[in-house]
């Protein structure tokens, strides 16, 4: 970060007591930092403490005249070649998502031209508030890099997503080489994602049907975020009522057989499998050729078990990493947690379903969970939870790429001393 010059927002929240370690951090890697605080700030950190570790007074005021004869606001905005906001409490969330700027720092961040990057700290149900998450999602759009939260205790004494960085990671994150920004950026660049979406349709007769209220909503948001994630997407789908995402070639399938033809023919080269679609457990044993016509009080119909299309990929000799879905109306964990193991897979993503929950609806609230981790996600529209999705898929499965990497390596030299 050699003569790095980084514009430190720093606003009212219980983390900003982090804050002198992150100037030092900072500090520590050649950069020259800059401390704007804001008023609530000052609840929580001295400017004294702020200017011994920055090495410069301190800025707090746009009023200030001393300072703006030394360095006016817009100077500022111009000297800075990142703004870093940390704590970023939802206050200045809003604030910059609206453009509005009745203070020096929320004016410095309209008035500069460099990145910014945020670090959200907050209590992990005024994290999880649609207001809040919509202004994320605004904020993100407009390129402004949301480092975090964290997931953990909080001061509150609650435990959840809401946690600041530790400054340690914040250096990291600001401090990565362009190449790893643009992986953040672009995580699945190079990479193929095959995703499963939408219901399946077993015909009972030519005009009849077994199905289920699935929308195609949640797969085909995951297939536009792992696109605009830089990965070639092959999107296999039921029927559906929306159209397949920009520059996305759906390949239409009707019924569970169909939809596992499709997959497996496809499926060389696949690097990530995701599993959306809810598939039919069961088909029809006998189609009927024509229209059954009604005649007793009851009827019945023999069904027959569906291949699990998620579980066959799962368990392909060299399989891609593999993610399912669970959608549960009870028990959500356990049965959750049940499915990662018997379909053995990487990832499972749960989420509680029925009435205007989950299926159908523009919004998802979800728990993910892997062999030794998982998190939480809270209510918001498809679309941005796809985008949170696809982001912990691409990690995790960097992770186990990394890991079978060093397997490799470790496994070697007893190669070597075969041969
Ligand atoms: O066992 P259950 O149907 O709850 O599992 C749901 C997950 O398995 C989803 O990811 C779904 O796409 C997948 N699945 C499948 N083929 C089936 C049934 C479910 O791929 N026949």
């Amino acid at each position: 970060m050699n003569n790095q010059k980084i514009l430190l927002g720093i606003t009212g929240g219980i983390a900003a007591y982090k804050t002198p370690e992150l100037v030092r951090r900072l500090k520590e890697r050649g950069a020259d930092v800059q401390v704007v605080l804001t008023r609530s700030a000052r609840e929580f950190v001295t400017e004294t403490t702020l200017q011994a570790v920055s090495g410069r007074p301190v800025r707090a005021n746009l009023w200030d005249k001393e300072a703006e004869a030394a360095m006016g606001h817009i100077e500022l905005a111009r000297w800075a070649d990142l703004v870093l906001i940390a704590p970023a409490t939802a206050e200045i969330m809003a604030r910059l998502a609206s453009g509005s700027a009745p203070d020096l720092l929320t004016t410095l961040c309209l008035a500069t031209e460099a990145p910014i990057a945020i670090a959200p700290a907050m209590n992990h149900v005024m994290w999880s508030n649609p207001a809040v998450q919509e202004n994320r999602e605004k904020l993100t759009n407009r390129g402004i890099r949301i480092l975090g939260p964290a997931v953990g205790d909080q001061a509150c004494g609650e435990t959840g997503p809401g946690r600041m960085l530790e400054p340690d990671d914040i250096v990291k994150a600001v401090c990565a080489p362009v190449a790893v920004q643009n992986a953040e950026q672009a995580p699945l660049a190079g990479k193929t994602v095959m995703i499963t979406a939408g219901p399946t349709r077993e015909a009972i007769d030519p005009v009849r049907f077994i199905s289920n209220r699935s929308s195609g909503k949640m797969g085909y948001a995951l297939a536009d975020a792992a696109s605009k994630a830089g990965a070639k997407v092959i999107l296999i789908t039921g029927p559906v009522g929306i159209p397949a995402p920009d520059g996305i070639d759906a390949l239409n399938v009707e019924n569970a057989k169909e939809m596992y033809a499709a997959v497996h023919s496809n499926i060389d080269n696949v690097d990530i499998f995701i599993g959306a679609a809810a598939v039919a457990d069961y088909h029809a044993v006998n189609i009927n050729a024509e229209k059954i016509k009604k005649s007793d009080d009851k009827m019945s119909i023999e069904l027959a078990r569906n291949p699990d299309i998620l579980s066959s990929v799962a368990r392909l000799q060299d399989r891609p990493f593999t993610a399912g879905f669970a959608a549960e109306t009870e028990n959500l964990r356990d049965y959750a947690i049940g499915k990662l193991e018997a379909k053995n897979l990487d990832m499972i993503i749960a989420n509680l379903v029925g009435r205007n929950r989950g299926f159908d609806s523009d919004d998802n609230t979800v728990e993910v969970f892997w062999r030794d981790g998982e998190q939480s996600f809270p209510t918001t529209k498809k679309s941005v939870l796809a985008k949170d999705l696809v982001a912990l898929i691409a990690r995790r499965y960097r992770e186990g790429q990394a890991a079978e990497t060093e397997n490799t390596k470790t496994e070697l030299p007893a190669i070597m001393v075969r041969d």
